[in-house]
């Protein structure tokens, strides 16, 4: 049967509901609250990211932060409109780690990714997508494959299961790190993210988006 328009934001609505409630996470006790993707849930294209930093903790929306606002400066250069896209993260709860007495984000954990899975799969199932963005190197390992080099694939299609198309690009978190501390890779990466999401936009035209 197939699936209405009406029926996707309904069951969006309904897992949204279901994830801010979330008991299988190892984060539950010290999370400030569930990140749970956003956008439109006709997109083509499905942008995925590491995980919740500290202001989508606060803000409670993905890519709301820094690398959110770098994600955004790229996705306008190429003329992809992000209230179009769907974006989320692998993990829905902030992964953190103390550092030097700090509290810092980290990589999201086997057990995170795995209690976090179920609410991926079911953003997936309802957009369908066509393209996946993998953004850093967790989430191609998740979603293209757990040996993925990202210094050597990003920007290079393949194909995934279910007809999708699948891709992964520097993340913007990472090439802010390099600004101000090595300005060649800054420049040399941030280039890559913005040709690499160029590469996105033509082939989500090509799917006639
Ligand atoms: N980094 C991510 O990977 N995702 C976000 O939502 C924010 C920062």
């Amino acid at each position: 049967m197939e699936t209405t328009n009406l029926d996707k934001q309904r069951d969006m609505d309904g897992l949204r509901t279901q994830a801010l409630t979330c008991p299988g996470c190892p984060n539950r006790a010290t999370r400030l609250r569930v990140v749970f993707g956003e956008g439109d849930v006709h997109a083509k294209v499905m942008l995925v990211g590491q995980g919740p930093g500290v202001v989508e903790e606060q803000t409670g929306r993905p890519f709301a932060g820094p690398s959110g606002r770098l994600l955004d400066q790229a996705l306008a250069e190429v003329g992809l409109e992000r209230g179009k896209l769907w974006l989320t993260n692998v993990i829905k709860c902030r992964a953190v780690k103390s550092e030097k007495g700090r509290t810092v984000d980290r990589a999201p954990s086997a057990a995170e990714l795995k209690a976090c899975r179920p609410w991926l799969e079911g953003e997936l199932g309802i957009i369908q997508p066509a393209l996946i963005v993998c953004i850093g190197v967790p989430a191609a390992k998740a979603l293209i494959d757990k040996k993925f080099k990202l210094s050597e694939e990003h920007g290079q299609f393949r194909e995934g299961p279910n007809g999708t198309r699948r891709t992964a690009v520097f993340h913007p978190a990472y090439v802010l790190r390099l600004r101000g501390v090595d300005q060649a890779a800054y420049e040399r990466t941030w280039r890559a993210l913005v040709d690499d999401l160029r590469l996105v936009a033509a082939t989500a035209q090509d799917l006639g988006d």
